[in-house]
């Protein structure tokens, strides 16, 4: 992953490089890194270290160079420990060409080596220095720096986003770009690079997306892209008028603690606006007789609800399968609307995960419809998978919290969430608003195909907001206990099993990654069914297991004799059960008991006691639940 931030214009560099630093935290925050071309010395002046939020405002406070033009970045390390040598920008031997670098570059090794024969010293371990001296080396050898740029292409292999700057030509920064994004804010008499144009979202809406596989040579006052053939490419500027906004922690101690609270209003505002997507739309066509009447309102919201995704009603009738592409608990929503297409819209619906998408055997079939799901629009995996089906001209539509990622610029259509801007690394308020997403959209769909009526689809939003009430009004109710007397508990214990069936257990599987992710408690998930099949054998008293109930009679009988199958086993169970299930609740040590709500909204109605849960148990543990060790709230390596 990792941000990139840089500026060349007729102002000091320094103050912006950091505050965009801070806005691209969430890209990785293992280190921080600053390069510019002080305005006294005519040098490079280059600060780096290991941390992120404290060091870049350590950073603001002692740094004293300053220049016209400079770099910035924030690092989530995939070679090379986390530590100062490691830490961007890395440099040629002689000092003289800096870098910074988001991606990975495959087969680094063979190019250190070849480099390291010519004589290179190398300080990291990272395989972005490589892109230092590699360049130092194509520079002598190259007439000019494109064509050094072009030489520089062939030779890397894997994802990168590349800035240089080079001592001797201080007016210039060498953007290159394969896979990794990378936008130019032009200015007056100002230019602005980096991963993400939030970073510079206060100084200008005038926005070039670099294309992939092209550079560009920015000055102060010009941008020149190239293709790596060298070709000259006329590149458009879009005006992009989202800002960045600084969203504290209100009266919250965490971040993750005040998105949980939020869900339910992030539920409703994403439904709300789904249902104004077709009357912002459609209805000014309308008479004002039939603004009035339901059921032309409703199937004009439809024609113009398929039309923002980019399909046809006709397409939505005949479909013949869904494909949902996914990553991390992305994927688990994705897992969950599974049973919403397959049970509401009788479509048949495949699931697969972002990074094994790729590899897989794909059948194009016009007659498919894939939708990526993304809290962040811009997790690698995923990309990549929408690129390979995009590039298959079969149809794409992105869901994600954040309008303007590459994984909405690059489908046929988008339904953009309204969950509000996401911090905390753990997704929790994203997760149910996509579940929420995906359970209406499948009612949409069976609306269009004739499987339910208006009434139905009326009652399956009301659902809706009844699960989104129930996840709030539980978590309120159970506060205190997990707080004071449960979290305390468990906090001790090292493993845990979780277990379900049916539409629970891919929300089983999200508990566990939560679980694992904020407090790094070992946690393995299986479907109830399995646990005889090999899991039991781990089954003891020192590991608690948890148990995700369901609303279904049958699969709740099976679910009550697996709770037996642990008790028997000196087994410790700690049930989610709904109200009247006593067996369950009986079999259990300990019992949440969640009202009943519509069964295929279980996920929504457990989510809030699920994750207050695993949050008090980060707590207990003096783990840090907004950013846990090793992680990135946006994952662009694949
Ligand atoms: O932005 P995305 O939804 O595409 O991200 C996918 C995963 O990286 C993400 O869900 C990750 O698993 C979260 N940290 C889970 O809390």
């Amino acid at each position: 992953m990792c941000g990139i931030v840089a500026y060349v214009g007729d102002k000091p560099c320094r103050q912006h490089i950091f505050d965009g630093l801070l806005r691209l935290e969430y890209r990785g925050y293992d280190s921080a890194g600053f390069v510019c071309v002080d305005n006294k010395s005519k040098r490079f002046c280059c600060h780096k270290e290991a941390g992120m939020v404290d060091i870049v405002k350590k950073m603001s406070e002692t740094v004293t160079c300053d220049g016209s033009i400079g770099m910035g970045h924030t690092r989530w390390a995939t070679h090379g420990i986390v530590n100062q040598v490691n830490a961007h920008p890395h440099f040629n031997c002689s000092r003289t060409i800096a870098v910074v670098h988001n991606g990975i570059i495959e087969g680094f090794e063979k190019i250190r080596a070849s480099l390291i024969k010519e004589g290179h010293e190398f300080c990291s371990s990272t395989d972005s220095e490589v892109a230092a001296h590699l360049f130092s080396t194509l520079l002598e050898k190259n007439k000019s720096i494109s064509s050094a740029v072009i030489a520089l292409t062939q030779k890397l292999d894997g994802a990168y986003a590349l800035i240089y700057m080079l001592e001797s030509h201080p007016d210039k920064l060498i953007v290159i770009r394969r896979k990794s994004p990378m936008v130019i804010g032009v200015g007056n008499n100002e230019m602005f690079v980096a991963s993400d144009f939030l970073a510079f979202s206060d100084k200008t809406n005038q926005i070039i997306f670099v294309p992939d596989d092209s550079f560009a040579i920015v000055t102060k006052d010009n941008v020149a892209i190239y293709d790596f053939q060298g070709n000259l490419l006329n590149v458009k500027i879009d005006t992009i008028n989202a800002t960045y906004a600084t969203v504290d922690k209100q009266n919250f101690e965490h971040f993750m603690i005040k998105e949980i609270y939020e869900q339910k209003h992030a539920i409703m505002r994403t439904i709300n606006f789904f249902n104004t997507i077709g009357s912002m739309v459609s209805t000014d066509n309308l008479n004002e007789s039939n603004k009035k009447n339901p059921l032309i309102t409703h199937a004009e919201n439809n024609l113009s609800l398929w039309r923002q995704l980019g399909v046809t009603a006709d397409q939505i009738s005949t479909l013949k399968t869904i494909n949902l592409v996914a990553a991390g608990t992305s994927w688990h929503a994705a897992r969950i609307a599974q049973f919403f297409f397959e049970m509401i819209a009788k479509i048949p619906t495949h699931v697969y995960l972002a990074s094994e998408f790729r590899y897989m055997p794909l059948f194009v079939n016009k007659d498919s419809l894939f939708i990526m799901l993304s809290q962040s629009g811009e997790t690698a995996d995923t990309l990549e998978a929408l690129r390979l089906v995009n590039s298959l001209d079969m149809q794409t539509i992105a869901i994600t919290n954040v309008p303007s990622s590459s994984i909405v610029r690059e489908a046929s259509g988008f339904l953009p969430m309204q969950a509000g801007p996401e911090i905390s690394v753990a997704a929790t308020k994203t997760f149910t608003s996509q579940v929420a997403s995906l359970y209406w959209l499948a009612n949409r769909m069976a609306y269009e195909r004739g499987m339910i009526n208006l009434d139905q689809l009326k009652i399956a939003q009301d659902d809706l907001f009844i699960a989104a009430e129930i996840l709030e009004t539980t978590l309120e109710t159970n506060k205190l206990r997990i707080t004071q007397e449960l979290a305390p508990y468990y906090a001790k214990f090292d493993k845990f099993i979780f277990l379900s069936r049916h539409i629970n257990y891919p929300f089983a599987l999200e508990a566990a990654l939560k679980l694992k992710e904020v407090s790094y408690i070992f946690a393995q998930c299986y479907p109830a069914g399995e646990l005889k099949h090999g899991p039991i054998a781990l089954v003891d008293e020192h590991t608690p297991v948890v148990i995700f109930s369901v609303l279904d009679e049958l699969i709740y009988n099976k679910l009550v004799s697996n709770a037996h199958e642990v008790k028997t086993r000196r087994g410790h169970v700690i049930a989610f059960a709904f109200e009247g299930q006593t067996e369950l609740i009986d079999a259990a040590d300990v019992a949440f008991i969640i009202p009943r709500v519509n069964p295929l909204l279980a996920p929504i109605a457990m989510s809030g006691i699920m994750q207050f849960f695993v949050y008090q148990m980060a707590r207990e543990l003096d783990r840090p639940p907004d950013k846990p060790r090793n992680l990135a709230k946006s994952v662009t390596v694949e």
